[in-house]
C-alpha cells in the first residue's frame, strides 16, 4: 500500500527532494500527498506542485494555537499515513501532537539523545566529540526525545566548522530518512500501541544506516 506522507518543512527542502527523487526512481512507495510551511517563502515548497503546497505564518492566524491549529486541518485534510518533519524549524505544540498520536516522524542533525534543540554540529565540535550524526524519532510533546528509529553516525575531522560537519551530517539524513521510510512502506516497521515494531518485534535499539543495506 502505498505510504502517504504528508511533509512540515521551513526552509531548504534537501530531505523532502531526496523523498521525491526516490519515489520518482521508483525506489520508496510512497506519495507525497502535501507539503506544509511556516516560511511561505520556504525553498522546500518550490520542489512540488502548487497543488500540494500549504504555507501560512503564525502572525496570521493570530496565535501559536491557532497556527497549529489551522496546520492540523490541512494536514488531516490530506489524509496522510505519516506525518514527517523534514527540517521543520517550529516546536509543535501539544494539541497538534495529540491529533496525530505516534504518527509523527522527525530528523535531527545529532546522535540523540545528544544535543536536542539547535547549534547541533557547533556543540559537538566545542565538546570535542570524535563522532556526530543524525536520528530518526518518533516525536511527541517532549522536544526531540521521542523513541529514536534510526542513527547515522559520521567523524568529526580535525579543521571542521559547523558548516563543514553539517553537510556530512546531511549526506547521511538522506539515506537514513529513506531507509525508515521504506520498512514503513514495506510494512516491516509498524507501530502498536504505543510500541514500535520491525518484523514484528519491539525495536528497543535504533537501526543503524549500516542495516540499510542489509
Ligand atoms: C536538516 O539538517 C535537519 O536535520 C535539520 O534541518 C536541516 C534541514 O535541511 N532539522 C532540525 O534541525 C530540526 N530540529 P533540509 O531543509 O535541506 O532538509
Amino acid at each position: 500500500m502505498t505510504l502517504r506522507l504528508a511533509v512540515l518543512a521551513s526552509g531548504r527542502g534537501s530531505n523532502l527532494q531526496a523523498i521525491l527523487d526516490a519515489i520518482a526512481a521508483g525506489k520508496l512507495d510512497a506519495q507525497v500527498v502535501g507539503v506544509f510551511s511556516d516560511k511561505p517563502d520556504a525553498q522546500a515548497l518550490q520542489r512540488v506542485p502548487e497543488t500540494l503546497r500549504w504555507s501560512r505564518t503564525a502572525k496570521s492566524c493570530g496565535s501559536r494555537e491557532g497556527f497549529d491549529a489551522t496546520l492540523a486541518d490541512a494536514v488531516e485534510s490530506s489524509t496522510p499515513d505519516w506525518i514527517v518533519c523534514a527540517g521543520y524549524m517550529r516546536i509543535l505544540s501539544p494539541a497538534f501532537i495529540a491529533r496525530f498520536p505516534d504518527r509523527i516522524l522527525n530528523i535531527h542533525p545529532s546522535l540523540l539523545p545528544k544535543y536536542k534543540g539547535l547549534h547541533t554540529h557547533q556543540r559537538a565540535i566545542d565538546a570535542g566529540d570524535a563522532e556526530h550524526g543524525a536520528s530518526v524519532h518518533l516525536v511527541t510533546a517532549e522536544l526531540d526525545a521521542g523513541q529514536v528509529l534510526a542513527q547515522a553516525r559520521v567523524p568529526v575531522l580535525p579543521g571542521d566548522d559547523a558548516e563543514t560537519l553539517a553537510a556530512r551530517v546531511l549526506a547521511v539524513e538522506h539515506p537514513l530518512y529513506l531507509h525508515v521510510l521504506r520498512l514503513l512502506a514495506a510494512g516491516r516497521l509498524r507501530e502498536q500501541a504505543g510500541q514500535l515494531l520491525l518484523d514484528g518485534h519491539p525495536a528497543y535499539t535504533p537501526l543503524s544506516l549500516e542495516s540499510a543495506h542489509s
